[in-house]
């Protein structure tokens, strides 16, 4: 059984029609690779997988159920997190503190019940560890001293840890160097091999390429191409993505990435 499918998903906001009978289908154990360029509807299309808009028409099956969710809360509940491009944006708060925001260990009894720190920042040292992070050895250590991959990782591995069973990933490589870049996708991996179902937003072809088993290219809009891994070529992705404009831009970032 698929984990969430889009079956001719429309989304208006007002006159602007920023999704046009949008199919698409989200596997377990597999990363879906959402390209598509400025203003093609990709941030439409993860906030409707992740509860916070409502199609405009068209149905959204999650877990074989045709689903309705009431909110981004909802879609949390059962399963469906998202890391934003920003995770991270609380660099003064500890590790430890950082891993289990909105999901606290609770000691003691009421009225002495308090946030276990000590417990938190073991955990979130042990599953760090476990997902690479070998650099971080203390929970008491802040957010702000993390690099911006090792955010990202410590973000899926916490979703993964919280038991998600869809991540949806906005663009987590794209502020990021080569390395950093890697270690993301590395962790995508293990997620994967966890069993997750994964919805990786980018503009980097190469890295779409690097860890996809499934490619939806957006062009406003509409998807204009829906493949499978070696199925095209990365020369023939970048077309898609440049609508057949703009190769010549393309190419300087190629070699940027190369
Ligand atoms: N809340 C909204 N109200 C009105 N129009 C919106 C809203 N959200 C998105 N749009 C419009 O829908 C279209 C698709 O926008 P969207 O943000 O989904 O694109 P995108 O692919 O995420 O672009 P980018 O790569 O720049 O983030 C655009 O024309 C945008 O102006
Ligand atoms: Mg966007």
């Amino acid at each position: 059984m698929s984990l969430m499918e889009l079956r001719n998903v429309d989304k208006y906001f007002g006159t602007t029609h920023a999704l046009k009978k949008v199919s698409m289908t989200v596997e377990p154990g597999k990363i879906l690779c959402l390209l598509g360029d400025n203003g093609a509807g990709k941030s439409t299309l993860i906030k409707v997988l992740s509860g916070y808009h409502q199609p405009s028409s068209g149905a959204l099956i999650f877990e074989g159920r045709e689903t309705r969710f009431s909110g981004p809360r909802e879609a949390r509940k059962r399963g469906i997190a998202t890391v934003h491009q920003d995770v991270g944006s609380i660099p003064l708060m500890s590790v430890g503190r950082n891993f289990f925001l909105g999901a606290e260990p609770v000691t003691g009894q009421w009225p002495l019940r308090r946030f276990d720190s000590a417990l938190a920042n073991r955990v979130a040292v042990e599953q760090m560890q476990a997902f690479g992070l070998t650099r971080v050895k203390s929970g008491d250590q802040l957010v702000g001293t993390m690099s911006g991959g090792e955010r990202q990782v410590l973000a899926i591995g916490r979703a993964m840890y919280f038991g998600a069973k869809m991540l949806i990933l906005d663009e987590p490589t794209s502020a990021l160097g080569v390395k950093e870049a890697s270690m993301v996708l590395k962790m995508m991996r293990i997620a994967r091999e966890n069993g997750a179902g994964i919805v990786f937003i980018t503009h980097n072809a190469r890295h779409a390429m690097a860890v996809g088993d499934e490619f939806c290219v957006l062009i406003q809009g509409e998807v204009a191409a829906d493949f499978k891994r070696g199925e095209k070529t990365r020369e023939e992705v970048l077309n898609l993505m440049a609508g057949g404009e703009d190769m010549a831009e393309l190419e300087e970032d190629l070699e940027q990435v190369d």
